[in-house]
């Protein structure tokens, strides 16, 4: 324990510039635990698996792109059950809470957490905390079992409910405690997650054996060292429907133009994959990528040039995007429960400058239809393939914490599913990167302006270089290393 009473990243290092970045353990702050063999190698699920727990020393690796001479680079704990468990089945009692803003794959990720704990451990006190962080301490629980959950990843939202905001550690962990609660399934975003760190160190602090796993959540997809965040691919597909319909609408009048704004505050993740995509967007606005109206190179020049070219247009805007071009006086200083800045309709205020742009003398006569699927591209349930990625978020999460890991959140990295701390989701936002390949490859795909000056590009060249990087940590090998982390 550090002397700030935050913990201290737990480094392992090997030769070559090998650097596993771990998870904390409870023997890590608990004496001779007892353990216990896991019961799956009774499952018949696992017994026809050749190699069925995971081999004690196996990590993944951050970065799969390696160099002939360069270090072997930082590694996470590769999630999967492991030989010994902490827990006999019949003493564990769950709960599971999901914070912040929907994301479709919610109902799968808290159903699979179920059915994991009662068909793989013989888990049977399993429960639901209502209405977010504030419902450990403000709200009754919910009982759940395989009959109640079966069939709700069918539904978007969550059976929990949700709230932002309501983090009261002390009491979180009081309820915690007199519930007799011994592990902790926490599904939400970045702000979550820093909730879920302290309530972390709160139960080390007073030395109980509760496990704390988080399941990061967010539409956004801008959870760090992740390959995705579940309910993206789902929201990427739903964005598709409104896409369509604003190219329908545009392509059957003469000059017509649809907007579309998709969310995405401080990122374009779900602009950027719901144009490369549909096909039908002739340009993608995001946060990340400055743009401007008027003038040579500016949005009004390419809308004109578009619409001469093809008679048609279609414009999907993050909405994140453009909010410096937002006089000062109308930029609301008023924040969410969470934390974050209440944006300006960027789309509404852009569908309305267009429209005043073109209204003007000798200009063309456009006919623009607005539309804004923000909140139904994340309300809907999750598609296949994040029901798949949910089930195994699910089953990580329950195989880590009956391994007596704590602290930690389930993700996948390259591919494989790992065990990372929490500081290592929290310390930043993952963002567009604009000079990398997947920004250049929209700009080819749309043909669009970078909008861009030599200045800028090399400004976020600057800023892309170091993205792992936070100013008050040590780095080895440009990693972050060893120090205190604060939540
Ligand atoms: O943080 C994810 C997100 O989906 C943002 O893109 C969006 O601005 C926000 O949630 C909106 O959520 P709410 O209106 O529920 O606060």
């Amino acid at each position: 324990m550090g002397i700030s009473g935050v913990s201290k990243a737990k480094i392992v290092r090997g030769d070559c510039g090998y650097v596993l970045e771990d998870v904390p353990h409870f023997s890590d702050y608990i004496r001779d635990l007892p353990n216990y063999p896991n019961p799956l190698q009774d499952n018949p699920a696992y017994s026809v698996v050749k190699q069925y727990f995971v081999d004690l020393d196996d990590t993944v690796a951050q970065k799969v792109i390696a160099h002939k001479n360069g270090p072997r680079g930082l590694h996470f704990r590769r999630a999967g059950p492991r030989q010994k468990v902490y827990f006999e089945s019949d003493d564990v009692h769950a709960c599971i809470v999901t914070c912040g803003g929907l994301c479709p794959g919610l109902n799968t990720v808290i159903r699979e957490i179920v059915c994991g704990l009662y068909h793989m451990y013989g888990v049977k006190k399993v429960l639901g905390i209502e209405g977010g962080y504030k419902g450990f301490y403000s709200r009754n629980t919910v009982l759940l079992n395989p009959k109640v959950v079966n069939d709700i990843h069918k539904r978007g939202g969550t059976i929990l409910g949700t709230s932002r905001g309501g983090h009261d550690t002390t009491k979180i962990v009081d309820s915690i405690q007199d519930r007799g609660i011994n592990q902790v399934y926490i599904i939400g975003g970045d702000g979550t997650q820093k909730g879920a760190a302290v309530i972390f160190e709160e139960i080390k602090r007073r030395g109980l054996k509760v496990a704390v796993a988080g399941i990061p959540k967010t539409i956004d997809n801008d959870i760090p060292v992740t390959d995705r965040s579940f309910g993206f691919d789902t929201a990427v597909e739903e964005a598709q429907r409104a896409i369509n319909a604003a190219h329908v609408e545009a392509e059957s009048v003469e000059n017509g133009i649809g907007v579309v704004k998709l969310m995405g505050r401080y990122s374009g993740f779900i602009a950027m994959h719901a144009t490369l995509a549909s096909r039908d967007v002739d340009c993608c606005l995001i946060p990340e990528s400055p743009f401007y109206l008027e003038g040579a190179g500016g949005l009004f020049e390419f809308i004109e040039k578009r619409l001469k070219e093809n008679g048609h247009m279609v414009i999907v805007i993050a909405e994140g995007a453009g909010q410096d071009l937002f006089s000062e006086s109308i930029h609301s200083v008023d924040k969410d429960a969470s934390g974050n800045r209440l944006l300006q309709d960027v789309g509404l205020w852009l569908s309305q400058k267009i429209k005043e742009h073109f209204a003007k003398k000798n200009k063309m006569d456009i006919t623009l239809k607005y539309i804004d699927p923000t909140y139904m591209i994340r309300a809907v349930p999750s598609n296949a393939s994040d029901n798949v990625y949910c089930t195994l978020l699910a089953q990580s999460a329950v195989h880590g914490a009956m391994a007596g890991y704590t602290g930690f959140t389930v993700g996948l990295v390259n591919g494989r599913h790992s065990y990372i701390p929490f500081y290592r989701i929290t310390e930043k936002q993952n963002k567009v990167v604009i000079t990398d390949r997947m920004w250049a490859r929209l700009l080819s795909s749309t043909n669009q302006p970078s909008f861009l000056s030599p200045k800028d590009i090399i400004e976020d060249k600057k800023e892309g270089s170091s993205p792992a990087l936070v100013d008050d940590h040590d780095t080895v090998d440009g990693y972050l290393v060893n120090k205190e982390i604060n939540y």
